[in-house]
This record gives structure tokens, C-alpha cells and sequence, in this order.
């Protein structure tokens, strides 16, 4: 048997926002690892796409919209115990200040912060969460070691998830539930290639806050993830991992 204290062999993950990007990229890399998946987003399409890239064949399904109450609770039903979350499913807005509306506070709200700390409840409630078990958040270094213009929305959704992974990780330390965040600088996924940032000037100027002169892969998220699910981080709770190629070093 080979050395590997990162391993998930015989773990159950449910992992949101599993459709697309980093909780795509998250999805494989913890399927190499020996975790079984279930998988969630709303595009049952894209959904399947994934499952299809899964090494291993014990994975599941899920298609919810966790905006909507009934679908979130269906979810929480269906899923098996687990031993571990990954929290991903978010979206992101810039909106300078002066023309933030109130339904666009409301919606990033919503799937930001409202969702993961009601599925993170639920969860909870139904006894789902296996004793012990690891709750992985994705958050961003926006609203939390850093401020961006026209992010407001957005970084108030990520302080508030990471203040409540805090709590959280408070509140869930008794039944050997952990919780933990990962805050993200730019990574390259669709969420940012349709983004603002469709210039190569901007680009080329805003990679200069990057020490390592370059974005992240979602795959580079992976392995943290991975870490923070693993027995390794065993003794790891309340903390967030800053993953952001020293983004916030210069700030
Ligand atoms: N990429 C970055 O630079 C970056 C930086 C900091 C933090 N983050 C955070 O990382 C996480 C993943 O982002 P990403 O870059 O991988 O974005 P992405 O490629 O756009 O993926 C977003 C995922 O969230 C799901 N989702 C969105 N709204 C949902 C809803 N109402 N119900 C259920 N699922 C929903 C999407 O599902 P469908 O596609 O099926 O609708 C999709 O799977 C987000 O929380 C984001 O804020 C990303």
C-alpha cells in the first residue's frame, strides 16, 4: 500500500456548484484521490459532463437550484451520510456602487452566503454529516484581504461566508465537524472569462498585482480542497486558506 496521508478512499463528498469550474476541477481531482461524488449544480447537461470525466463508478447526480428552497431540501434528502461538503456554487457581479439595485443585493446574497449557511443547517438537522467530517467553503480574497472596486456585493457575500464558516467551525467542533474556507484571488474559469476582463492591456496590468505573474487553475484550488477533506487537516478548523499566487501580498 502506498503512502498518502491527502487520501479520500472510502469518503462520501457532496460537492455544489459541480457543473462548471473549480467545483468541476474539484469533482475529478477528489475522484483520483478514491472519494465517492455526489454532484450538484443546475444544468443537469453540464451536470452529467462531469460525471463523465469521474475516475471511478460510484458517483451520483443531483440537479438543484439551491436558490430555491424546495430543490435544496430535495437535495438534503437524497444525499447519502457524508464526510465531507464542498461549498462552491457562487456567482459574481461588478456593479459600481451608485447603480446597485436592490434585487441584484438580494440574488448574490443568496447563492453567495443564504445558500451555503442553510445547506450547511440542513445538513446538520437531518444528521447527514458524518461524525467526523470536513465543511470546505469557497470564498474569495474579496471582502476579506482585499477590497475591489465594483465588488461590493460581492466581497460583503464573502466576508459573510467566511464569518459564518467561522462560526460555524465554532458551533460544529463538539460533533467533530470542521469547517474551513478557501479564499480565492482571480482563478481562470468560465465565471471569469465572461467577466469584464476581455481585454489584453487589462489584463496585462492587472496580472501585475501577481507575484506569480499569472492566474490560478481550478485544479490548483483542488488540491486544497483535497487537504482541508483529507485526515491530514485533521486538526484544522475555523481557518481560512489563502490560495491567490500572493495577489494579496501587494495590497
Ligand atoms: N474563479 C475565480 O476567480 C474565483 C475567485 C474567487 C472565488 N471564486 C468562487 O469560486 C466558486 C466557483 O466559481 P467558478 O469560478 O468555478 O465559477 P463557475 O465556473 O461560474 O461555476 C459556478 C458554479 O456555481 C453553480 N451555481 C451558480 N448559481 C447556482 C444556484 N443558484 N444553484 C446551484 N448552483 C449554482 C453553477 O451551476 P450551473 O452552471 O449548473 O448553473 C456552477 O456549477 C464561486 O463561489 C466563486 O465565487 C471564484
Amino acid at each position: 500500500m502506498s503512502y498518502n496521508p491527502f487520501s479520500l478512499q472510502n469518503k462520501t463528498i457532496l460537492i455544489t456548484g459541480a457543473s462548471s469550474g473549480i467545483g468541476q476541477a474539484a469533482a475529478i481531482e477528489c475522484s483520483k484521490g478514491g472519494a465517492k461524488l455526489i454532484i450538484t449544480g443546475r444544468n443537469p447537461k453540464r451536470l452529467n459532463e462531469t460525471l463523465n470525466l469521474l475516475q471511478g463508478d460510484a458517483h451520483q447526480q443531483i440537479t438543484a437550484d439551491l436558490s430555491i428552497a424546495e430543490e435544496m431540501d430535495k437535495l438534503v434528502q437524497l444525499v447519502p451520510n457524508l464526510d465531507g461538503l464542498v461549498s462552491c456554487a457562487g456567482t459574481a457581479k461588478y456593479v459600481m456602487l451608485p447603480f446597485i439595485k436592490e434585487q441584484e443585493i438580494t440574488d448574490i446574497l443568496k447563492i453567495n452566503t443564504i445558500a451555503p449557511m442553510l445547506l450547511t443547517q440542513k445538513l446538520v438537522k437531518y444528521k447527514k454529516l458524518n461524525k467526523p467530517s470536513s465543511i470546505v467553503y469557497i470564498s474569495s480574497v474579496s471582502g476579506n484581504e482585499v477590497s475591489t472596486i465594483g465588488l461590493s456585493m460581492y466581497g460583503t457575500s464573502k466576508s459573510g461566508l467566511t464569518a459564518f464558516m467561522r462560526h460555524a467551525a465554532l458551533d460544529l467542533a463538539p460533533k467533530n465537524i470542521r469547517c474551513n474556507s478557501i479564499n480565492l484571488s482571480r482563478v481562470l474559469t468560465p465565471l471569469i472569462e465572461q467577466g469584464t476582463m476581455t481585454n489584453e492591456e487589462q489584463i496585462k496590468e492587472d496580472l501585475k498585482d501577481y507575484p506569480l505573474k499569472r492566474y490560478g487553475k481550478p485544479e490548483e484550488v483542488a488540491y486544497g480542497i483535497i487537504y482541508l477533506l483529507s485526515d491530514a487537516s485533521s486538526w484544522i478548523t475555523g481557518t481560512s486558506l489563502l490560495i491567490d499566487g500572493g495577489f494579496s501580498l501587494k495590497r
